[in-house]
């Protein structure tokens, strides 16, 4: 179990993230691979979620956003790639559309692009998806026997798995993910207030149909 060295949890209601300091863009050294639960991110952003694996949410580089505007996606590129990208990268929130991977490319793509290894769009999102595979976040968490419970903790606080990222060097190996204060960049998930789970606390990992107790009030923010 090598590759949970390397795992950071996210979760609802820990705290905060700050704001970051916008560094100018320079190469990124380290890729970020995050990975969703449905469950969880529809019970923020009111969807209905089919899945009850762990969703692709992206590819990020460590360093920069938004890197190059004049490099458009296209959809044509990585027609290839749909059929795989439907099943294991969909937008939660408007299934079916291709709006999700567009800003991701926009927001990471492009900044991931400055590497030879990814740097086109068939390129990227084909590597994310071979890392997904290779990983088997969902395959590794049941070995391991961490399954979502539809009970949870009923006293003090409690924080909601949201998110998984595992990370990988400029070789596409494994690597640890070292968050600071500066990095929260990469955690400041739009719309859905995800942060670094506490150590300290319960963590509650729902099911895909959700007995939450009410949001408002077991969530310690
Ligand atoms: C943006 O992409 C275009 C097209 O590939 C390239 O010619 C240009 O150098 C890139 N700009 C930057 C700032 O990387
Ligand atoms: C998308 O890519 C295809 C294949 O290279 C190309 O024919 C098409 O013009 C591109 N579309 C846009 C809007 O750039």
């Amino acid at each position: 179990m090598k590759s949970l060295a390397s795992v950071v949890l996210l979760c609802l209601g820990c705290r905060l993230t700050s704001s970051f300091v916008l560094e100018p863009p320079h190469m990124w050294s380290k890729l970020i691979l995050t990975h969703h639960w449905p469950s969880t991110f529809c019970s923020m952003e009111h969807c209905h979620s089919k899945f009850d694996y762990w969703t692709l949410h992206g590819l990020w580089p460590d360093k920069g956003q938004e890197c190059n505007s004049s490099l458009h996606f296209n959809e044509t590129l990585i027609q290839d790639l749909l059929p795989e990208m439907q099943k294991w990268w969909p937008d939660l929130k408007i299934p079916e559309s291709s709006r999700f991977w567009k800003y991701e490319w926009q927001k990471h793509g492009t900044c991931a692009a400055k590497a030879e290894s990814l740097n086109s769009q068939h390129k990227y999102f084909g590597k994310a998806l071979e890392l997904y595979h290779k990983l088997d976040l969902d395959g590794v968490m049941k070995k391991c026997n961490i399954v979502p419970s539809e009970t949870y903790y009923t006293e003090g606080k409690m924080q909601i798995l949201g998110q998984i990222e595992i990370c990988f060097n400029s070789d596409f190996q494994l690597d640890d993910c070292e968050h600071s204060e500066t990095d929260t960049v990469n955690l400041n998930v739009k719309g859905a207030g995800f942060s670094v789970c506490d150590h300290a606390t319960p963590v509650y990992y729902p099911p895909l149909k959700v007995y939450y107790p009410p949001l408002k009030g077991k969530l310690s923010v």
